[in-house]
């Protein structure tokens, strides 16, 4: 890719920027929130025109006038944002529009339904999914989904694959699954992209990295030249220095937690589809881990916290009280909150601006007379905008149109905001740069030191390390068991979450 450049209203995303990959190599490609990897790469895939540029393949220039033209040529996408159909099943989303999709409306099989069966299940072991191809794509978690939308590049035995953040939803074995396809198709020749925020990832696998900032191409390095920190300090355009996670000194929480009463008491909470009732509690200003697998029941289980869907059994109390919430409006109004990992679905409203999304879940603390009172809508938006460095024109710009990670910052900033009791956080910082991550550890550990209780799912080791006070390891739907800091270690909640260790329940 030559001189690419990319106007939208207000925004150059991208200026003058080049990338070359080559067959049989990983090309990392870097930036922060808001550099313009996605809209790179939606123009090599034909999903938007770039305004000028070239792009060659095998040193020829190629028109991607379309996702079908990127296609024909080789070119695999999978993208950021989850594609797939939600009322299809597995094999048909993997077949949809493949080769030979000429149906109506390229909705009709294009293979035999039993054959169209036979390979879906063959690219899924590929992957190491391990579901039925007729399971409709709806009931999968997010992670499941990822896999799926792999397994279709697969399908179309592309030479280009660029993969977006492929493991922002995946659990650590996941993604060592996907490290084995993706050297698997280095070997085979396959030139692929990948973007992610991870650097141990890049590390691991990138052969070069290319890195953007504010939509221009500043640097490409070579496997032995590309330290985490010569990346970071390209992508931010400075050295960043302090502490990644908060130190857990701060006394406020010590204070709070010692000896007080749990906040959040969950007895034996039967959650739809878990084969055992979770038992947990929760106390002020401490920050309760969640630990798992993808599909180990950890949103499901706070989202019945959350009153998404109500508890089959079981009894929970919310400061001595009795609480049972029927919806999320139950919880919000008890002073529950809950950040959602599948921002798409349930954190954010797209069509709506910056501003009208902070102030969302928090309506009624707007409203003076009757109305919603902008001004103060305004205030607490920019505040947020600020804090988080979200990378957008305005606070009236409509998130649509913000990238992956700058919609993930707005999400948090609205619940963040709220100062709330209890905050559930799922996968808080799936999708956020390094710089931002910091900020947000930041504000989740003063909001601990003030008093409110947090509980956090991540899949991100690190970070659950790095945050928690206490872990709950659940695997297959139970509580596996939980650990206190001091027992905190990767191989421990590894040894718990995989199974490889029986049950223990620390103090
Ligand atoms: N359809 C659009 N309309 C207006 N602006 C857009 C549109 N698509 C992208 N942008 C802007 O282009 C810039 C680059 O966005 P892009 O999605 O490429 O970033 P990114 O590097 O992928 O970030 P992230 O790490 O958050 O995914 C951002 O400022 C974004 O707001
Ligand atoms: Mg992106």
């Amino acid at each position: 890719m030559h001189g690419i450049t990319k106007r939208f209203a207000g925004v150059t995303a991208l200026a003058d920027v080049s990338l070359t990959a080559r067959a049989g190599e990983v090309l990392a490609l870097m930036g922060e929130n808001g550099a313009g990897k996605s809209t790179l790469i939606k123009i090599l895939g034909g999903v938007q025109p770039a305004d000028a540029g070239e792009i060659r393949i095998d040193g020829r220039a190629v028109l991607l006038d379309g996702v079908r033209a990127a296609k024909s040529l080789g070119i695999a996408l999978i993208h950021q944002e989850l594609m797939l159909a939600p009322n299809l099943d597995i094999a048909a989303n993997i077949f949809l529009g493949g080769e030979g999709a000429g149906g109506p409306l390229g909705l009709l099989a294009p293979l035999p339904r039993a054959e169209m069966n036979r390979k879906a299940a063959a690219l899924l072991a590929r992957v190491g999914l391990d579901s039925p191809p007729t399971t409709p794509v709806g009931a999968l978690t997010v992670g499941q989904r990822q896999m799926v939308e792999i397994a279709r590049a697969l399908s179309a035995s592309a030479r280009i694959i660029v993969m977006d953040e492929p493991t922002s939803s995946l659990s650590a074995q996941e993604s060592a699954r996907l490290f084995e396809v993706i050297r698997q198709l280095r070997t085979d020749g396959v030139g692929i992209i990948y973007i992610s925020h991870r650097m141990e990832e890049v590390q691991l696998l990138a052969d070069r990295v290319t890195v953007l900032r504010d939509g221009r191409h500043v640097g490409d390095l070579g496997r032995q030249e590309a330290t985490t920190d010569k990346i970071v300090a390209l992508m931010v355009g400075r050295e960043l220095t302090g502490d990644y996670f908060p130190k857990k000194t701060a006394k406020g929480s010590e204070v709070i937690t010692a000896g007080g009463p749990p906040l959040l008491e969950v007895k034996d909470l039967l959650v739809p589809g878990a084969p055992a009732g979770v038992s947990f509690q929760v106390r002020r200003g401490e920050i309760l881990g969640f630990a798992g697998l993808v599909g180990a029941g950890r949103t499901e289980l706070v989202e019945t916290v959350f009153g998404v869907t109500p508890a089959r059994a079981g009894t929970m109390t919310l400061g001595g009280q009795p609480f049972a919430p029927r919806r999320p409006r139950d919880a919000i109004r008890r002073g529950v909150c809950l950040a959602p990992e599948d921002r798409k679905r349930n954190g954010l409203v797209l069509p709506m601006s910056v501003a009208e999304n902070s102030s969302l879940p928090n309506v009624g603390s707007y409203n003076r007379w009757g109305w919603l009172d902008r001004a103060a809508e305004r205030r607490v938006a920019k505040a947020e905008v600020a804090r988080l460095g979200i990378k957008t024109s305005s606070i009236t710009t409509k998130v649509v149109t913000l990238s992956g990670g700058n919609q993930q910052k707005v999400v948090l900033g609205k619940w963040l905001a709220m100062s709330p009791k209890l905050l559930i956080l799922d996968e808080p910082t799936r999708g956020i740069d390094v710089g931002a991550r910091a900020e947000i550890y930041r504000q989740v550990a003063a909001l601990a030191a003030d008093g409110v209780a947090i509980l956090m799912v991540s899949s991100d080791m690190e970070e659950v390390i790095g945050m928690s006070d206490r872990v709950v390891v659940m695997r297959e739907r139970r509580v596996a068991g939980v650990l206190e800091r001091a027992a905190f270690s990767q191989e421990r909640i590894g040894a718990l979450m995989t199974g490889a260790q029986k049950a223990e329940v620390s103090a």
